[in-house]
């Protein structure tokens, strides 16, 4: 089970206490939301943000890019220091060229598939991946609400990659607490993304360790967790 808050809802002028404050409370990875104003509506960090950023976190770092054309800057978040890289299937017409691109860069290749996008987009790339995240909110804004049927995703997701004998975790973003982080992790989630239940909590180190808790109780056998 790993615990990735996203610095999305985090405060910019001060993302290194941000990320040194989830550490302390556990985070295992830092999640890294990259939007371009064209795939999305939105606009965060690029290369840069990210190098600075891997020179002061003690754990890995997973990007999220919800941009339009990622194979363009697959090698720029690479070498900024991406452990993890994910792109949308939405917008990769070429996503076994894109995936294995990535993974040449030494980096471990994610798919996020949206709200409406069928876990089965994945099944010709699925024994592929490195991880599958699921969207359960429409990509683009912290702080939304979890779309419920991204329960059922999450299982669909699970049982195509272990179809393939693909043991690659299964990762969800989007609109996570402590009250429904247990139902996905029922459902095969192992890492959880999750920005407003982290950041915009009184005490960050407090809502990672008490979040990382509650998910921990969705695992249903011990030796999993
Ligand atoms: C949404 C981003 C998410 C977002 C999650 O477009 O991909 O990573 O930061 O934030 P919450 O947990 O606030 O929904
Ligand atoms: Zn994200």
């Amino acid at each position: 089970m790993r615990i990735a808050p996203s610095i999305l809802s985090a405060d910019f002028a001060a993302l290194g206490a941000a990320i040194a404050t989830v550490e302390r409370g556990g985070a295992d990875l830092i999640h890294v939301d990259v939007m371009d104003g064209h795939f999305v509506p939105n606009i965060t960090i690029g290369p840069p943000v990210v190098r600075s950023i891997k020179r002061i976190a003690k754990v890995p770092l997973d990007v999220h890019l919800m941009i339009s054309d990622p194979d363009r800057y697959i090698e720029a978040f690479a070498e900024a220091g991406a452990a993890m890289m994910s792109v949308h299937v939405e917008v990769s017409p070429h996503l076994h060229r894109t995936v294995h691109a990535v993974q040449a860069l030494g980096v471990k290749a994610g798919v996020v598939l949206n709200p409406a996008t069928p876990a089965g987009t994945l099944e010709d790339i699925a024994a592929d991946l490195d991880f599958v995240l699921v969207m359960s909110v429409n990509p683009g804004f912290g702080g939304q609400t979890f779309i419920p049927r991204s329960e059922s995703k999450v299982r669909a997701v699970r049982a195509l990659l272990d179809r393939v004998g693909n043991a690659a975790p299964v990762a969800i973003d989007g609109g996570i607490t402590a009250g429904n982080v247990a139902r996905v992790v029922a459902a095969g989630a192992r890492i959880i993304v999750a920005g407003a239940a982290i950041f915009d909590a009184p005490d960050p180190e407090r809502a990672t360790r008490e979040l990382k808790a509650a998910a921990a109780g969705g695992v249903t056998s011990p030796a999993a967790r």
